[in-house]
């Protein structure tokens, strides 16, 4: 302890275990540059207000001068493969419809007519149409964005149609998801992006269909609710069956700039909490294929000088190979089994794993509620049509992810991590405290998502 005592805050790390980076540099396979990429540094360690998960006027704020001006991914393309495909996008009180305008085109547009403001296409609704025709009067847009019908135009002398294009949003892809920004003096989505393009570059997220897609309401703050998955500091309590293979007190993170953070935690490795009786390479490797195949644990054997990690990587890459029909065999074990989640301001997670390869989004319904859709990717197979993507799966917040096949065994673990919700948000409210403690290092990125919020809301420019 007293060697604790005498590092600068922030320095500390869980004590007498590896890191993840040294964990996953021990693979018989290494790992990728990225993930060894180390961007850390202490960012303070305030208490941070519960008055932001609850206040409605900092929602107000947040609407007024974040959500208006992050670029945020609306849709997937897979979502509007044909041409007058459409998809609508709402978050807070902004409404967008994106549209494949043509082959090779997407257009997103402020969803709401020029005419007396109607939105376009209702909320939460996608489909296909040939041009964009107003509910209430009929105004009509060609899917490019020109005013083509206007019904008694005699009576609108003051309108040039010439003029009355619809307005578009900021919008571009990566990774085969659409993103759209309402700000018109937004940056470019590269770089906003970050270090993201260039550490994806060889996990090709495009290549990847959505094979599960679930929309849960969550009764919290959108705040926090994507806190709940920006740390492994949680999973010694809310997942408490996972730690003989999951290293939680020793998971790495990093911020990689204003918009993009990344946890990484091992699958395989026991967690630092559990310091009598560390189980075998042999009992981690059966724990973990008991939870893969049941029946069948125990029948394979780590070798000498081997681990359970490596073992399992590779059983994992040969079922996954043989159910997507492709080779996987290249991926470092990190890159096959390890949970890597990387965090694009604000509500975006972006998962490059092949056996957990989550995407995740938040947005707010209210002051104290939040829309979370989970996704998961599968490789597409070269050469052959891949599925489109499914309807969501909707969940009141009562429901149970187990209810949807598509989540597999991960549906209990979402459960525990959605079922803590209410309780945070009640304990907001009848706090004496009334602010959250957080830690330097494991708890890094939500306080950087506080700051990052405050950088919005505390913006002069417009
Ligand atoms: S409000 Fe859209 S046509 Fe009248
Ligand atoms: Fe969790």
């Amino acid at each position: 302890m007293s060697e604790l005592k005498n590092l600068k805050p922030g320095e500390a790390r869980c004590p007498d275990h590896p890191s993840t980076k040294e964990l996953v540099s021990r693979d018989c396979t290494g790992a990728p540059d990225a993930i060894l990429e180390e961007s850390y540094e202490f960012i303070g360690d305030a208490d941070i207000p519960f008055e932001r998960y609850i206040s409605k006027d900092f929602a107000q704020e947040e609407n007024n001068k974040m959500w208006s001006k992050v670029w945020q991914w609306a849709c997937h393309v897979d979502h509007i493969p044909e041409v007058g495909d459409y998809y609508v996008y709402d978050v807070a009180d902004l409404s967008a419809v994106i549209v494949r305008s043509n082959n090779n085109e997407i257009k997103a547009y402020y969803n709401s007519c020029l005419h007396r403001g109607t939105q376009l296409k209702p909320s939460g609704t996608s489909g296909v149409c040939k041009e964009l025709k107003c509910p209430f009067h009929g105004w009509t847009w060609s899917l490019s964005g020109k005013l083509e019908y206007l019904p008694c135009d005699w009576d609108f002398p003051h309108v040039d149609k010439e003029e009355y294009n619809l307005p578009e949003l900021k919008c571009d892809t990566w990774g085969g998801f659409v993103f759209i920004n309402f700000d018109q003096n937004a940056n470019p989505l590269n770089d906003y992006l970050g270090v993201l393009p260039e550490h994806f570059k060889n996990w090709n997220l495009e290549d990847r269909y959505i094979e599960t897609h679930v929309t849960k309401k969550l009764p919290c703050n959108w705040k926090a609710a994507a806190e709940a998955f920006l740390e492994a500091y949680h999973v010694l309590e809310t997942h408490s069956e996972g730690v003989y293979t999951a290293g939680d007190a020793n998971a790495d993170y990093d911020i990689f700039g204003d918009h993009v953070s990344r946890f990484i935690h091992t699958i395989g490795y026991t967690s630092p909490h559990i310091v009598e009786n560390r189980p075998s390479q042999q009992e981690i490797l059966d724990i973990l294929l008991g939870r893969k195949l049941d029946d069948n644990s125990g029948t394979v054997k780590v070798p000498e000088g081997s681990t359970a990690r490596e073992v399992y990587a590779r059983i994992v890459q040969e079922e996954m190979g043989e159910k997507y029909k492709s080779d996987f065999s290249h991926l470092t074990v990190t890159e096959t089994i390890d949970s890597i989640e990387y965090f694009v301001f604000p509500n975006a997670f972006f998962f490059p794993g092949l056996q957990l390869p989550m995407v995740y989004r938040f947005r707010p319904d209210g002051v104290d509620h939040a829309i979370f859709d989970l996704l998961f990717l599968r490789p597409k197979v070269e050469g052959e049509d891949h599925p489109l993507p499914p309807e969501p799966h909707y969940l009141d917040i009562d429901d149970s992810y187990t209810l949807c096949e598509g989540t597999g065994y991960l549906g209990a673990v979402y459960d525990q991590d959605t079922n803590n919700l209410l309780s945070q948000t009640r304990g907001f409210k009848a706090s004496p405290k009334g602010a959250q403690t957080l830690g330097n290092y494991q708890e890094s990125r939500a306080r950087h998502l506080h700051q990052i919020v405050d950088k919005y809301i505390n913006q002069t420019k417009n």
